[in-house]
């Protein structure tokens, strides 16, 4: 379709009131679409500021539930957990430990919250493995130069099918898996439909990058890697066609729904896989995105709650249904 030309084509007659421009608005942002990420800690006695993300923190138990049920407060409608553990080891099994952190807070959540929120559980190891890997470590190769310790993908997927059975017994909603193995979101399914959680769905971290922008989250979730990087699992931010290739596999695996991440660096990613597959899409407005806002908005170089309503509206425009962000706080109740 072609617009009329100029003179008889005026396109700033839409844009004269606010009505008007209301009026023929494509997208909005709605509460219902977003995720807060939670952070908890287990063996500290007060919530402990993140100082790099303002406004969040490492939580306790007891300041988890009243972070969480603020935010269900606002409308927001589910919220994205992350747990550290008090002690790590090489496997990260206080991941799947029925006491763990992460367990022990989804059960208080799922008692407090009942079924008005969804409890999305990131399920990963780095956080609980003493290396930070995302995953367990092949025996070191003596001949291997420079690159770091290599993750053995299909031991690891042995302990995801723990952490995703006991994630779902302590009460998440969904599961979504986070470390980029190979093959993980086909293990998981078959270990919740073996443990009699058929109907638990998946979200899968579908297209994640091995990107320079999960600095704060690293220091949140304590899980920066003691040697080497992720480049080996996560994806390189200079490929596109490959992103379509990793969604394709984890739908066939049996994901409900799939995520791109981070965000505003790869909404054309985004806006492709929404195309590609109609699938229900997220995107994960990431820490070091959140980060940058905060840091200009400080500054006085931005106008910091004008540039999130912009950010987060681009990320639906792109094809988001969900956008996770540390956002979700300060934007429900703009909306
Ligand atoms: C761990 C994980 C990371 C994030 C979510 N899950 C960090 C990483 O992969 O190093 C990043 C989230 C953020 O930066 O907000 N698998
Ligand atoms: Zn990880």
């Amino acid at each position: 379709m072609q617009p009329a030309p100029f003179p008889v084509g005026r396109p700033r007659r839409l844009r004269r009131s606010r009505v008007l421009r209301e009026l023929v608005r494509e997208h909005e942002l709605s509460r219902r679409d977003l995720v807060a990420p939670l952070f908890v800690k287990e063996g500290i006695s007060q919530a402990a500021p993140i100082a790099s993300m303002p406004g969040h923190a490492q939580h306790t138990l007891e300041s988890l539930r009243k972070e969480a049920a603020e935010l269900a407060g606002l409308g927001v409608p589910a919220l994205l957990l992350f747990g550290i553990p008090a002690g790590k080891d090489a496997e990260g099994s206080q991941a799947w430990a029925a006491e763990g952190i992460i367990q022990r807070a989804l059960r208080a959540l799922r008692a407090d919250l009942g079924d008005d929120v969804a409890l999305i559980a990131d399920l990963c190891l780095c956080e609980y493995t003493d290396h930070g890997h995302c995953g367990v470590l092949a025996p070191a190769d003596p001949g291997a130069v420079g690159e770091g310790p290599v993750v053995a993908n299909d031991p690891t997927l042995e302990l995801y099918r723990r952490v995703a059975v006991a994630q779902a017994e302590a009460g998440a909603s969904v599961i979504a898996p986070s470390g980029m193995m190979d093959g993980q979101v086909g293990a998981i399914r078959g270990a919740l439909d073996e443990a009699g959680f058929g109907d638990t769905p998946i979200l899968a971290y579908a297209a994640k990058y091995a990107s320079g922008l999960y600095c704060p989250f690293r220091e949140a979730a304590e899980g920066a890697p003691r040697s080497g990087d992720r480049t080996g699992y996560q994806m390189d931010p200079a490929n596109g066609d490959e992103a379509l290739r990793e969604v394709a596999l984890d739908v066939a695996e049996g994901a409900d729904m799939v995520m791109v991440k981070p965000a505003l660096a790869y909404l054309d990613v985004l806006w492709r896989v929404k195309q590609a597959f109609g699938l229900p899409t997220a995107a994960y407005h990431v820490s070091g995105e959140y980060a940058m806002v905060k840091a200009a908005a400080e500054r006085g170089w931005v106008d910091g709650e004008r540039v999130m309503l912009e950010v987060l509206t681009s990320i639906r425009r792109a094809g988001a249904d969900l956008v996770v962000t540390y956002f979700a706080r300060d934007a429900a109740p703009l909306l």
